[in-house]
């Protein structure tokens, strides 16, 4: 990933009463963004709906974790951890997020994730466990430091 602009450096704050929400189907093309999503991921609805959910994957997420939710989601039928996500102005955000199965007639049709805002101190863990977990596996280091 290449950054041309100093967005990158920049975070959005997802407001302590809203929830980033959105379905996908299950091959994860997004099939429903609310609000919130669109304005936290600065996309419009319509740019995100038929999209591949990794839309919004940050370089800094290991891929482990995805390889993580998406084990858990087929053996288990749910996931939820710490994820950073990338905005369309390439700044980010963080959120707690819970994926979950949707059913229609006991049919697993989709998938839906809610998401909320986590602390900052979470956010400052999550950043250098995020960054050992990617040097650990030889994968993208980070340009800018906290440390
Ligand atoms: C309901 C649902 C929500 C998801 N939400 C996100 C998300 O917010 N950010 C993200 O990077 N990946 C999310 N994913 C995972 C992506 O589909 C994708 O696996 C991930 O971005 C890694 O990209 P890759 O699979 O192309 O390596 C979600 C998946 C599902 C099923």
């Amino acid at each position: 990933m290449e950054f041309l602009s100093g967005n990158f450096l920049i975070e959005t704050i997802v407001p302590k009463d809203e929830l980033i929400v959105s379905r996908t189907d299950l091959k994860g093309i997004i099939t429903y963004a609310n609000e919130t999503f669109a304005k936290i991921s600065g996309y419009n609805s319509d740019e995100l709906i038929g999209k591949s959910h990794n839309i919004v994957r940050h370089p800094d997420m290991p891929k482990f974790i995805f390889k993580n939710m998406w084990s858990d989601l087929h053996t288990k039928g749910r996931w939820s951890g710490i994820v950073k996500n990338l905005r369309k102005d390439e700044g980010f955000y963080w959120v707690y997020a819970e994926v979950s199965q949707v059913f229609r007639n006991d049919k697993l049709v989709e998938y839906k994730s809610i998401r909320s805002p986590i602390s900052f101190q979470d956010k400052k863990n999550y950043q250098l466990l995020y960054d050992e977990l990617r040097e650990r596996n030889n994968e993208v280091k980070r340009i800018i430091s906290y440390k």
